[in-house]
């Protein structure tokens, strides 16, 4: 369960998943639901300890080869990593799991910089880049498949999440459009996008006083996971798990946004642990000296 057990020669590579985000989470669920049908692994995510953890546990439970690379996906090396690294452990990847990704919350300008480019590397960048590595592959031996992990809110804006839903909505319209591009290649690419699931993605956000938690009825990790698999073997381009979600996501496409999006910004509105509501920090207007000068009118020439 360690990186240096190396097969050097790439004719006995053998088929894996590589799932990003698996320690915790529809991640780790999702790396449950391969295990358990006898998929060997490959696991992607920060944090080395629990990355050993989770592969010790999913390879006791369903005697599967699991291997882990700790890689920070939301840079380019991270994403170059994970291919070397499945490489390294004498795999390829039959199926790839686009799953890591992170949230943030609150008025946009209010937002930590780094963490609002961190959600658009991660969620977006390290998704194209690795699908971009290791879809080739899968073509070329005309077998596996990617599956994607999505939101219901990339069926829609979501003010106070903007950065958020829109990562979400790129992965919905690429993948749509990749299982387009895919048909009959005997490679699926599939997206799920689950509504609000029980992990703790809202906390981490600081989301955790929105009304969207109090009003969303969750579902667990393992119930978007099973759904999800089954769906993504049986080669449905998309899945939206629960009762609810699929209802949401056809009321989204036909309510106008000028009734959907203050909607949205209601469910998603920050508030304190008192649940106030909490509102922009007052921006100081830059002084007068340092404003851009006035652009000069060119005068027409005679
Ligand atoms: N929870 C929901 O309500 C919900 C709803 C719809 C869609 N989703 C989507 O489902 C996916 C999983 O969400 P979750 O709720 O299961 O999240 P989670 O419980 O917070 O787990 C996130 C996983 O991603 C890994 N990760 C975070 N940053 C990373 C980075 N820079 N590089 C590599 N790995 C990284 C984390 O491990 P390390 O911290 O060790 O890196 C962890 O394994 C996300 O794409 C999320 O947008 C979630």
């Amino acid at each position: 369960m360690n990186e240096s057990h190396l097969r050097s020669d790439p004719s006995i590579a053998l088929p894996a998943v590589v799932i990003t985000g698996a320690t915790e989470g529809i991640g780790r669920a999702l790396a449950e639901e391969f295990a358990r049908d006898g998929h060997a692994l490959v696991l992607v995510a920060r944090d080395h300890a629990k990355l050993a953890k989770t592969a010790e546990e999913l390879g006791r439970s369903h005697g599967v080869e699991v291997k882990v690379t700790a890689q920070d996906l939301s840079t380019p090396e991270g994403c170059a990593g994970v291919e070397q690294a499945a490489r390294g452990f004498g795999f390829y990847a039959e199926y790839l799991v686009n799953n890591a990704g992170i949230m943030s919350s609150g008025f946009f300008q209010d937002e930590d910089p780094a963490t609002v480019r961190r959600i658009v590397d991660l969620n977006v960048r390290a998704m194209v880049d690795l699908t971009m590595r290791f879809l080739p592959g899968m073509l070329a031996r005309s077998r596996g498949g990617v599956l994607n992990v999505s939101s219901m809110m990339g069926y829609m804006p979501v003010p106070y999440q903007a950065t958020y839903a829109a990562s979400k909505a790129f992965i919905l319209s690429f993948s749509k459009a990749l299982a387009y591009e895919t048909r009959g290649t005997g490679v699926k690419v599939s997206v799920v996008a689950p509504g609000v699931v029980a992990t703790e993605l809202h906390d981490k956000a600081g989301a955790q006083n929105s009304r969207y938690l109090v009003w969303f009825p969750p579902l667990t990790p393992e119930q978007v996971a099973s759904k999800a698999y089954r769906r993504f073997k049986r080669g449905w381009s998309v899945t939206l798990p629960g009762i609810i979600n699929p209802l949401g996501a056809f009321a989204a496409r036909f309510t106008p946004d000028f009734a959907l999006i203050p909607l949205m910004g209601w469910f998603f509105r920050l508030r304190d642990d008192d649940r106030n509501v909490l509102w922009p920090r007052p921006l100081e207007k830059p002084p007068e000296s340092k404003r851009a000068p006035e652009p000069k009118r060119l005068e027409p020439a005679d």
